[in-house]
Protein backbone atom coordinates (compact mmCIF):
# COMPACT_ATOMS: atom_id res chain seq x y z
CA UNK A 1 0.00 0.00 0.00
CA UNK A 2 1.09 3.34 -1.03
CA UNK A 3 2.77 5.66 2.67
CA UNK A 4 0.29 7.75 3.86
CA UNK A 5 0.89 11.83 4.22
CA UNK A 6 -2.14 12.87 7.28
CA UNK A 7 -4.08 15.93 6.22
CA UNK A 8 -4.85 17.98 8.79
CA UNK A 9 -6.79 20.42 8.23
CA UNK A 10 -7.26 24.10 10.14
CA UNK A 11 -9.57 25.83 7.98
CA UNK A 12 -11.80 26.13 11.62
CA UNK A 13 -8.60 28.00 13.25
CA UNK A 14 -6.02 29.66 11.34
CA UNK A 15 -8.24 29.73 8.27
CA UNK A 16 -10.87 31.15 10.50
CA UNK A 17 -7.59 33.45 11.92
CA UNK A 18 -8.12 35.48 8.10
CA UNK A 19 -8.97 39.17 8.11
CA UNK A 20 -12.80 38.76 7.63
CA UNK A 21 -13.21 34.85 7.64
CA UNK A 22 -15.57 34.79 10.89
CA UNK A 23 -18.13 32.52 10.98
CA UNK A 24 -21.03 31.32 13.74
CA UNK A 25 -21.20 27.64 15.12
CA UNK A 26 -23.46 26.58 12.32
CA UNK A 27 -21.84 27.60 9.80
CA UNK A 28 -18.41 25.57 11.64
CA UNK A 29 -20.37 22.17 12.26
CA UNK A 30 -21.64 22.24 8.57
CA UNK A 31 -17.49 22.76 7.82
CA UNK A 32 -17.07 20.18 10.11
CA UNK A 33 -19.19 17.53 8.42
CA UNK A 34 -17.58 18.67 5.04
CA UNK A 35 -14.40 17.93 6.30
CA UNK A 36 -15.34 14.49 7.59
CA UNK A 37 -16.75 13.98 4.20
CA UNK A 38 -13.43 14.96 2.46
CA UNK A 39 -11.89 12.49 4.75
CA UNK A 40 -9.47 14.67 6.16
CA UNK A 41 -7.80 12.94 8.90
CA UNK A 42 -7.66 15.35 12.01
CA UNK A 43 -9.94 18.66 12.00
CA UNK A 44 -8.29 21.53 14.00
CA UNK A 45 -11.64 22.72 15.51
CA UNK A 46 -10.49 26.46 17.17
CA UNK A 47 -8.78 27.78 19.83
CA UNK A 48 -10.93 26.69 22.52
CA UNK A 49 -9.67 29.52 25.41
CA UNK A 50 -9.93 32.41 22.54
CA UNK A 51 -13.27 32.93 23.51
CA UNK A 52 -17.20 31.29 24.08
CA UNK A 53 -17.86 31.36 20.82
CA UNK A 54 -14.79 28.99 20.07
CA UNK A 55 -14.62 26.96 23.17
CA UNK A 56 -18.62 26.22 22.19
CA UNK A 57 -17.78 25.23 18.82
CA UNK A 58 -14.72 22.80 19.11
CA UNK A 59 -17.42 20.86 21.68
CA UNK A 60 -20.01 20.92 19.48
CA UNK A 61 -18.00 19.75 16.55
CA UNK A 62 -16.24 17.12 19.25
CA UNK A 63 -19.71 15.64 19.98
CA UNK A 64 -20.63 15.23 16.44
CA UNK A 65 -18.02 14.58 14.33
CA UNK A 66 -16.79 10.71 15.42
CA UNK A 67 -14.83 9.46 12.44
CA UNK A 68 -12.04 12.23 12.47
CA UNK A 69 -9.50 13.04 14.97
CA UNK A 70 -10.62 16.47 16.42
CA UNK A 71 -7.72 19.09 18.03
CA UNK A 72 -8.27 22.00 20.13
CA UNK A 73 -5.05 24.85 20.21
CA UNK A 74 -3.71 25.61 23.57
CA UNK A 75 -0.88 27.61 24.58
CA UNK A 76 1.49 26.09 26.72
CA UNK A 77 -0.48 27.05 30.08
CA UNK A 78 -2.21 25.19 32.41
CA UNK A 79 -5.79 27.47 31.98
CA UNK A 80 -5.08 26.33 28.24
CA UNK A 81 -4.35 23.25 27.96
CA UNK A 82 -7.51 22.88 30.94
CA UNK A 83 -9.87 24.47 28.56
CA UNK A 84 -8.63 22.94 25.15
CA UNK A 85 -8.97 19.10 27.20
CA UNK A 86 -12.97 20.37 28.60
CA UNK A 87 -13.99 21.43 24.54
CA UNK A 88 -12.38 18.37 22.78
CA UNK A 89 -12.74 15.50 25.25
CA UNK A 90 -16.30 14.28 24.05
CA UNK A 91 -14.61 13.42 21.07
CA UNK A 92 -14.17 10.12 19.42
CA UNK A 93 -10.39 11.14 18.87
CA UNK A 94 -9.65 14.28 20.74
CA UNK A 95 -6.17 15.83 20.36
CA UNK A 96 -4.35 18.71 22.09
CA UNK A 97 -2.48 20.65 20.51
CA UNK A 98 -0.21 22.99 22.37
CA UNK A 99 2.61 25.53 21.25
CA UNK A 100 5.28 27.50 22.21
CA UNK A 101 7.67 29.99 20.57
CA UNK A 102 11.31 28.89 20.36
CA UNK A 103 12.87 31.47 17.83
CA UNK A 104 15.38 34.12 19.64
CA UNK A 105 12.94 36.80 18.36
CA UNK A 106 9.65 35.51 20.18
CA UNK A 107 11.97 34.56 23.50
CA UNK A 108 12.89 37.86 23.56
CA UNK A 109 10.29 40.22 22.85
CA UNK A 110 6.82 38.05 23.03
CA UNK A 111 7.70 35.63 25.98
CA UNK A 112 10.32 37.75 27.55
CA UNK A 113 11.36 34.00 28.55
CA UNK A 114 14.99 32.08 28.36
CA UNK A 115 15.50 29.66 26.30
CA UNK A 116 15.81 27.15 29.27
CA UNK A 117 12.77 28.40 30.26
CA UNK A 118 11.07 27.71 27.29
CA UNK A 119 12.67 23.84 27.11
CA UNK A 120 11.42 23.26 30.37
CA UNK A 121 7.50 24.87 29.66
CA UNK A 122 7.39 22.86 26.35
CA UNK A 123 8.21 19.80 28.26
CA UNK A 124 5.75 20.36 31.06
CA UNK A 125 3.23 21.76 28.72
CA UNK A 126 3.52 18.27 26.79
CA UNK A 127 3.37 16.06 29.96
CA UNK A 128 0.40 17.66 31.65
CA UNK A 129 -1.68 17.71 28.35
CA UNK A 130 -1.03 14.02 28.17
CA UNK A 131 -2.28 13.42 31.30
CA UNK A 132 -5.49 14.44 30.08
CA UNK A 133 -5.14 13.30 26.61
CA UNK A 134 -3.64 10.50 25.07
CA UNK A 135 -3.29 12.62 21.72
CA UNK A 136 -0.57 15.19 22.27
CA UNK A 137 0.66 17.16 19.81
CA UNK A 138 3.15 20.14 19.82
CA UNK A 139 4.35 22.53 17.60
CA UNK A 140 7.63 24.55 17.97
CA UNK A 141 6.42 28.57 16.85
CA UNK A 142 8.48 30.13 14.47
CA UNK A 143 10.63 26.74 14.30
CA UNK A 144 11.70 28.11 10.75
CA UNK A 145 13.50 31.40 12.46
CA UNK A 146 14.90 29.11 15.24
CA UNK A 147 18.49 28.41 16.42
CA UNK A 148 18.53 24.68 15.34
CA UNK A 149 20.49 22.95 17.93
CA UNK A 150 17.82 24.73 20.33
CA UNK A 151 15.07 23.37 18.31
CA UNK A 152 16.45 19.96 18.10
CA UNK A 153 16.89 20.14 21.86
CA UNK A 154 13.04 20.69 22.42
CA UNK A 155 12.24 18.54 20.03
CA UNK A 156 13.91 15.63 22.13
CA UNK A 157 12.21 17.05 25.32
CA UNK A 158 8.52 17.30 23.98
CA UNK A 159 9.24 13.55 22.23
CA UNK A 160 10.33 12.03 25.55
CA UNK A 161 7.47 13.80 27.68
CA UNK A 162 4.92 11.83 24.75
CA UNK A 163 4.65 14.46 22.09
CA UNK A 164 2.52 11.92 18.98
CA UNK A 165 2.72 14.55 16.72
CA UNK A 166 5.74 17.51 16.69
CA UNK A 167 5.27 20.16 14.09
CA UNK A 168 7.89 22.55 12.87
CA UNK A 169 6.01 25.60 11.41
CA UNK A 170 7.02 28.41 9.12
CA UNK A 171 4.89 30.37 11.39
CA UNK A 172 6.03 33.66 9.11
CA UNK A 173 6.20 31.99 5.89
CA UNK A 174 10.12 32.34 6.02
CA UNK A 175 11.59 29.73 4.75
CA UNK A 176 12.53 28.28 1.27
CA UNK A 177 12.00 25.01 -0.21
CA UNK A 178 16.16 24.33 -0.13
CA UNK A 179 16.36 25.32 3.38
CA UNK A 180 13.22 24.17 4.92
CA UNK A 181 14.55 20.31 3.79
CA UNK A 182 18.26 21.31 5.70
CA UNK A 183 16.39 21.92 8.35
CA UNK A 184 14.05 18.86 8.24
CA UNK A 185 16.95 16.64 7.41
CA UNK A 186 18.78 18.45 10.28
CA UNK A 187 16.13 17.49 12.99
CA UNK A 188 16.06 13.62 11.61
CA UNK A 189 19.79 13.46 12.39
CA UNK A 190 20.17 15.14 15.58
CA UNK A 191 17.12 14.29 17.76
CA UNK A 192 17.77 10.58 18.87
CA UNK A 193 14.06 9.90 19.60
CA UNK A 194 12.55 11.90 16.70
CA UNK A 195 11.18 7.72 15.32
CA UNK A 196 8.85 7.67 18.34
CA UNK A 197 6.97 10.77 17.11
CA UNK A 198 5.31 12.39 13.32
CA UNK A 199 6.85 15.10 12.00
CA UNK A 200 4.22 17.69 10.68
CA UNK A 201 4.58 21.14 9.26
CA UNK A 202 2.56 24.16 8.79
CA UNK A 203 3.48 26.62 6.49
CA UNK A 204 2.10 30.46 5.98
CA UNK A 205 2.26 32.08 2.64
CA UNK A 206 3.74 35.61 3.10
CA UNK A 207 6.49 34.77 0.00
CA UNK A 208 4.00 33.03 -1.84
CA UNK A 209 5.89 29.58 -0.86
CA UNK A 210 3.64 27.62 1.72
CA UNK A 211 2.71 24.65 -0.71
CA UNK A 212 6.08 24.52 -2.11
CA UNK A 213 7.53 24.22 1.11
CA UNK A 214 4.99 21.49 2.72
CA UNK A 215 5.99 19.54 -0.72
CA UNK A 216 9.55 19.37 0.27
CA UNK A 217 9.06 18.53 4.16
CA UNK A 218 7.16 15.47 2.68
CA UNK A 219 9.59 14.78 0.00
CA UNK A 220 11.92 15.03 3.07
CA UNK A 221 10.54 12.24 5.42
CA UNK A 222 7.48 14.74 7.00
CA UNK A 223 4.23 12.93 7.35
CA UNK A 224 1.75 15.39 8.82
CA UNK A 225 0.77 18.16 6.77
CA UNK A 226 -1.22 21.36 7.80
CA UNK A 227 -3.07 23.17 5.36
CA UNK A 228 -6.56 24.76 4.69
CA UNK A 229 -8.96 24.78 2.09
CA UNK A 230 -8.66 27.70 -0.46
CA UNK A 231 -5.85 28.49 1.33
CA UNK A 232 -7.43 30.97 3.87
CA UNK A 233 -5.32 31.94 7.01
CA UNK A 234 -3.88 34.77 8.71
CA UNK A 235 -2.12 37.35 6.70
CA UNK A 236 -1.35 35.61 3.14
CA UNK A 237 -2.73 32.46 4.61
CA UNK A 238 -1.74 29.17 4.62
CA UNK A 239 -0.79 26.18 2.46
CA UNK A 240 -3.74 25.12 0.67
CA UNK A 241 -5.48 21.80 1.02
CA UNK A 242 -6.66 21.32 -2.12
CA UNK A 243 -2.69 21.96 -3.80
CA UNK A 244 -0.62 19.68 -1.48
CA UNK A 245 -3.46 17.20 -1.81
CA UNK A 246 -3.31 17.48 -6.02
CA UNK A 247 0.37 17.32 -6.48
CA UNK A 248 0.88 14.54 -4.55
CA UNK A 249 -1.52 12.86 -6.78
CA UNK A 250 -0.96 14.31 -10.07
CA UNK A 251 2.91 13.54 -9.49
CA UNK A 252 2.79 10.28 -7.59
CA UNK A 253 6.09 9.49 -9.86
CA UNK A 254 7.73 12.25 -8.08
CA UNK A 255 6.17 11.73 -4.53
CA UNK A 256 5.44 8.11 -4.38
CA UNK A 257 2.74 9.09 -0.94
CA UNK A 258 -0.56 9.74 -0.76
CA UNK A 259 -3.45 10.91 1.42
CA UNK A 260 -6.58 9.31 2.08
CA UNK A 261 -8.50 12.88 0.87
CA UNK A 262 -11.78 11.91 -1.40
CA UNK A 263 -10.39 14.48 -3.77
CA UNK A 264 -14.15 14.52 -5.49
CA UNK A 265 -14.82 16.60 -2.34
CA UNK A 266 -12.56 19.24 -2.64
CA UNK A 267 -14.51 21.24 -5.52
CA UNK A 268 -17.49 21.29 -3.16
CA UNK A 269 -15.52 21.92 0.13
CA UNK A 270 -14.41 25.13 -1.60
CA UNK A 271 -17.63 26.58 -2.56
CA UNK A 272 -18.77 25.76 0.89
CA UNK A 273 -16.16 27.86 2.39
CA UNK A 274 -16.71 30.64 0.19
CA UNK A 275 -20.15 30.51 1.02
CA UNK A 276 -19.56 30.79 4.60
CA UNK A 277 -16.75 33.19 4.38
CA UNK A 278 -17.63 35.75 1.58
CA UNK A 279 -13.95 34.64 1.02
CA UNK A 280 -13.81 34.12 -2.93
CA UNK A 281 -11.53 32.77 -4.74
CA UNK A 282 -9.47 34.43 -7.03
CA UNK A 283 -10.03 32.99 -10.80
CA UNK A 284 -6.97 31.63 -11.51
CA UNK A 285 -6.30 29.87 -8.36
CA UNK A 286 -5.00 26.77 -8.88
CA UNK A 287 -7.51 23.20 -8.69
CA UNK A 288 -10.13 25.26 -7.86
CA UNK A 289 -10.35 28.75 -9.53
CA UNK A 290 -13.16 29.37 -12.07
CA UNK A 291 -10.18 29.62 -14.66
CA UNK A 292 -8.37 26.04 -13.25
CA UNK A 293 -9.88 23.96 -15.81
CA UNK A 294 -10.57 27.01 -18.83
CA UNK A 295 -8.74 27.23 -21.68
CA UNK A 296 -9.31 29.91 -23.98
CA UNK A 297 -6.08 30.09 -26.24
CA UNK A 298 -7.16 28.89 -29.72
CA UNK A 299 -3.96 26.13 -30.10
CA UNK A 300 -5.02 24.90 -26.38
CA UNK A 301 -8.49 24.67 -27.06
CA UNK A 302 -7.69 22.37 -30.18
CA UNK A 303 -5.47 20.82 -28.87
CA UNK A 304 -7.83 19.80 -25.46
CA UNK A 305 -10.55 19.06 -28.11
CA UNK A 306 -8.39 16.46 -30.05
CA UNK A 307 -6.41 14.88 -26.89
CA UNK A 308 -7.09 16.25 -22.82
CA UNK A 309 -3.95 15.24 -22.38
CA UNK A 310 -2.12 17.76 -24.14
CA UNK A 311 -2.88 20.59 -22.05
CA UNK A 312 -4.84 18.91 -18.64
CA UNK A 313 -2.81 17.14 -15.80
CA UNK A 314 -5.90 16.90 -14.06
CA UNK A 315 -9.89 15.91 -14.98
CA UNK A 316 -12.07 18.68 -13.41
CA UNK A 317 -14.05 15.54 -12.29
CA UNK A 318 -11.44 14.51 -10.21
CA UNK A 319 -11.91 17.13 -7.85
CA UNK A 320 -15.37 17.37 -7.97
CA UNK A 321 -16.21 19.69 -10.61
CA UNK A 322 -19.14 18.79 -12.52
CA UNK A 323 -18.89 19.29 -16.66
CA UNK A 324 -22.22 19.95 -16.87
CA UNK A 325 -24.20 22.16 -13.85
CA UNK A 326 -27.74 21.16 -12.93
CA UNK A 327 -30.36 23.95 -12.67
CA UNK A 328 -33.08 24.01 -10.73
CA UNK A 329 -36.60 24.59 -11.74
CA UNK A 330 -40.09 24.27 -11.04
CA UNK A 331 -40.07 20.88 -13.01
CA UNK A 332 -37.00 19.80 -11.04
CA UNK A 333 -37.41 16.18 -8.73
CA UNK A 334 -35.92 15.46 -5.30
CA UNK A 335 -32.85 13.71 -7.20
CA UNK A 336 -31.82 16.83 -9.10
CA UNK A 337 -32.07 19.02 -6.34
CA UNK A 338 -30.23 15.96 -4.19
CA UNK A 339 -27.35 15.97 -6.95
CA UNK A 340 -27.51 19.78 -7.07
CA UNK A 341 -26.66 20.09 -2.90
CA UNK A 342 -24.14 18.17 -3.45
CA UNK A 343 -22.34 20.46 -6.15
CA UNK A 344 -22.76 23.28 -3.55
CA UNK A 345 -21.40 20.70 -0.81
CA UNK A 346 -23.91 19.80 1.44
CA UNK A 347 -25.33 16.28 2.31
CA UNK A 348 -28.99 16.66 3.16
CA UNK A 349 -30.72 14.01 5.29
CA UNK A 350 -34.02 12.72 3.68
CA UNK A 351 -36.11 14.52 5.83
CA UNK A 352 -34.32 18.03 5.28
CA UNK A 353 -34.53 17.12 1.01
CA UNK A 354 -38.00 16.81 1.46
CA UNK A 355 -38.19 19.71 3.47
CA UNK A 356 -36.02 21.79 0.89
CA UNK A 357 -38.09 20.67 -1.89
CA UNK A 358 -41.37 21.84 -0.53
CA UNK A 359 -39.80 25.05 0.20
CA UNK A 360 -37.76 25.56 -2.87
CA UNK A 361 -40.94 24.36 -5.10
CA UNK A 362 -42.06 27.78 -3.77
CA UNK A 363 -39.62 29.78 -5.09
CA UNK A 364 -39.26 28.44 -8.21
CA UNK A 365 -43.38 28.84 -8.57
CA UNK A 366 -42.13 32.39 -8.79
CA UNK A 367 -38.72 32.83 -10.72
CA UNK A 368 -37.96 30.31 -13.99
CA UNK A 369 -34.94 29.52 -12.16
CA UNK A 370 -33.79 28.96 -8.44
CA UNK A 371 -30.36 30.60 -7.82
CA UNK A 372 -27.62 28.67 -5.97
CA UNK A 373 -28.57 31.29 -3.07
CA UNK A 374 -31.75 30.28 -2.67
CA UNK A 375 -30.58 26.91 -2.12
CA UNK A 376 -27.91 28.01 0.73
CA UNK A 377 -30.18 30.16 2.24
CA UNK A 378 -32.69 27.24 2.44
CA UNK A 379 -30.02 25.47 3.99
CA UNK A 380 -29.21 27.75 6.60
CA UNK A 381 -31.80 29.79 7.24
CA UNK A 382 -35.09 27.38 7.19
CA UNK A 383 -32.97 23.82 7.96
CA UNK A 384 -30.05 24.12 10.01
CA UNK A 385 -30.53 27.40 11.70
CA UNK A 386 -33.87 29.02 13.24
CA UNK A 387 -35.52 31.12 10.68
CA UNK A 388 -34.39 34.62 9.63
CA UNK A 389 -36.04 37.24 12.06
CA UNK A 390 -36.47 40.05 9.99
CA UNK A 391 -36.91 39.78 6.45
CA UNK A 392 -37.11 42.68 3.70
CA UNK A 393 -40.40 43.22 2.48
CA UNK A 394 -39.95 46.14 0.57
CA UNK A 395 -36.91 48.41 -0.95
CA UNK A 396 -36.83 51.11 -3.11
CA UNK A 397 -33.63 53.58 -3.47
CA UNK A 398 -32.92 56.64 -6.03
CA UNK A 399 -29.41 57.13 -6.50
CA UNK A 400 -27.34 59.06 -9.64
CA UNK A 401 -24.76 61.62 -10.20
CA UNK A 402 -27.03 64.91 -9.10
CA UNK A 403 -29.37 63.54 -6.30
CA UNK A 404 -29.16 62.83 -2.83
CA UNK A 405 -29.43 58.90 -2.72
CA UNK A 406 -32.28 58.09 -0.39
CA UNK A 407 -33.92 54.47 0.42
CA UNK A 408 -37.31 53.11 1.97
CA UNK A 409 -37.62 50.45 3.81
CA UNK A 410 -40.05 48.18 4.58
CA UNK A 411 -38.72 45.22 7.21
CA UNK A 412 -41.45 42.09 8.67
CA UNK A 413 -40.96 40.89 11.92
CA UNK A 414 -43.65 38.29 12.95
CA UNK A 415 -45.60 39.13 10.60
CA UNK A 416 -45.22 43.00 11.94
CA UNK A 417 -43.90 45.17 8.77
CA UNK A 418 -41.72 48.15 9.90
CA UNK A 419 -40.97 51.34 7.53
CA UNK A 420 -38.57 53.87 7.46
CA UNK A 421 -36.10 55.87 5.15
CA UNK A 422 -32.90 57.27 5.02
CA UNK A 423 -30.35 59.24 2.74
CA UNK A 424 -27.24 58.23 2.25
CA UNK A 425 -23.44 58.52 0.31
CA UNK A 426 -25.17 56.17 -2.56
CA UNK A 427 -28.02 54.07 -2.61
CA UNK A 428 -26.25 51.28 -0.69
CA UNK A 429 -25.51 52.94 2.51
CA UNK A 430 -28.93 55.19 2.47
CA UNK A 431 -30.35 51.37 2.44
CA UNK A 432 -28.60 50.32 4.90
CA UNK A 433 -28.88 53.04 6.77
CA UNK A 434 -32.71 52.93 6.98
CA UNK A 435 -32.47 49.20 8.11
CA UNK A 436 -30.71 50.50 11.01
CA UNK A 437 -32.79 53.01 11.90
CA UNK A 438 -35.53 50.26 12.19
CA UNK A 439 -33.57 47.39 13.93
CA UNK A 440 -31.89 50.45 16.11
CA UNK A 441 -28.92 48.38 16.53
CA UNK A 442 -26.04 50.04 15.49
CA UNK A 443 -22.88 48.49 13.72
CA UNK A 444 -20.20 49.16 11.43
CA UNK A 445 -18.92 47.67 7.82
CA UNK A 446 -16.35 45.69 7.57
CA UNK A 447 -15.54 44.42 4.18
CA UNK A 448 -18.35 45.15 0.99
CA UNK A 449 -17.54 42.17 -1.93
CA UNK A 450 -20.27 42.07 -5.05
CA UNK A 451 -19.27 39.74 -7.70
CA UNK A 452 -21.75 38.93 -10.63
CA UNK A 453 -23.14 35.11 -10.39
CA UNK A 454 -24.31 34.60 -14.05
CA UNK A 455 -23.26 36.68 -17.19
CA UNK A 456 -24.42 39.82 -18.98
CA UNK A 457 -25.56 43.64 -17.13
CA UNK A 458 -28.53 41.60 -16.14
CA UNK A 459 -26.89 39.10 -14.06
CA UNK A 460 -27.68 38.18 -10.92
CA UNK A 461 -25.28 40.20 -8.17
CA UNK A 462 -24.21 38.45 -4.79
CA UNK A 463 -23.19 40.61 -1.95
CA UNK A 464 -20.86 39.24 1.05
CA UNK A 465 -21.01 41.72 3.56
CA UNK A 466 -19.14 41.72 7.14
CA UNK A 467 -20.89 43.70 9.64
CA UNK A 468 -19.16 44.64 13.13
CA UNK A 469 -22.19 45.20 15.64
CA UNK A 470 -19.99 46.40 18.61
CA UNK A 471 -19.15 43.01 20.52
CA UNK A 472 -19.09 40.49 17.59
CA UNK A 473 -19.21 40.99 13.47
CA UNK A 474 -21.01 38.19 11.08
CA UNK A 475 -20.85 37.44 7.77
CA UNK A 476 -23.74 38.19 5.99
CA UNK A 477 -24.94 37.17 1.74
CA UNK A 478 -27.35 38.36 -0.64
CA UNK A 479 -27.75 38.21 -4.41
CA UNK A 480 -30.28 39.70 -6.37
CA UNK A 481 -30.97 41.40 -9.75
CA UNK A 482 -30.55 44.62 -7.94
CA UNK A 483 -27.64 45.47 -5.96
CA UNK A 484 -29.54 47.68 -3.38
CA UNK A 485 -31.55 44.84 -2.82
CA UNK A 486 -29.12 42.16 -2.81
CA UNK A 487 -26.78 44.50 -0.06
CA UNK A 488 -29.54 45.06 2.16
CA UNK A 489 -30.05 41.04 1.84
CA UNK A 490 -26.60 40.69 3.25
CA UNK A 491 -26.54 43.00 5.73
CA UNK A 492 -30.16 41.47 7.20
CA UNK A 493 -28.46 38.34 7.28
CA UNK A 494 -26.02 39.03 9.11
CA UNK A 495 -28.05 41.10 11.29
CA UNK A 496 -30.44 37.75 12.03
CA UNK A 497 -27.22 36.22 12.57
CA UNK A 498 -26.55 38.35 15.46
CA UNK A 499 -30.20 38.10 16.87
CA UNK A 500 -29.60 34.37 16.97
CA UNK A 501 -26.21 34.84 18.61
CA UNK A 502 -28.09 36.58 21.30
CA UNK A 503 -30.19 34.60 21.88
CA UNK A 504 -28.11 31.65 22.05
CA UNK A 505 -25.76 33.59 24.44
CA UNK A 506 -29.11 34.85 27.51
CA UNK A 507 -29.88 30.80 27.03
CA UNK A 508 -26.88 30.06 28.08
CA UNK A 509 -26.45 32.50 30.70
CA UNK A 510 -30.28 31.56 31.99
CA UNK A 511 -29.02 27.90 32.32
CA UNK A 512 -26.00 29.12 34.13
CA UNK A 513 -27.96 30.43 36.45
CA UNK A 514 -30.52 28.16 36.83
CA UNK A 515 -27.07 25.30 37.98
O1 LIG B 1 1.57 29.51 12.35
C1 LIG B 1 1.75 28.93 13.43
O2 LIG B 1 2.87 28.82 13.95
C2 LIG B 1 0.59 28.39 14.09
C3 LIG B 1 0.84 27.49 15.26
C4 LIG B 1 -0.06 27.78 16.39
C5 LIG B 1 0.77 26.06 14.82
O3 LIG B 1 -0.52 28.60 13.67
ZN1 LIG C 1 -0.41 29.25 11.53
Amino acid sequence: MTEQVLVFDTTLRDGEQSPGASMTIEDKLMLAHQLERLRVDVIEAGFPISSEGDFESVRRIAQEIRTVTIAGLARSSKGDIDRCWEAVKGAAKPRIHVFLATSDIHLKYKLRKTREEVLETARWAVEYAKSLCSDVEFSAEDSTRSDLPFLCQVIEAVIDAGANVVNMPDTVGYTFPTEYRERILYVRDHVPNVDKTILSVHCHNDLGLAVANSLTAIQNGVRQVECTINGIGERAGNASLEEIVMALRTRKDLFGVDTGIDSQQIYPSSTMVTNLTGMIVQPNKAIVGKNAFAHEAGIHQDGVIKEKLTYEIMRPADVGIKESKLVIGKHSGRHALKKKYEELGFQLSDAELQKAYNLLMKVADKKKEVHDEDLIATVRNALRVAPPVYKIKYIQSTGGNQLIATATVILEKEGQAMQDSATGDGPVDAAIKAIRKITAVDSKLEQYTVRSVTGGTDAVGEVFMKVDFGKVAFIGKGASLDIVDASARAYLDAFNKLIHYQAALEEDQAEAKSQ
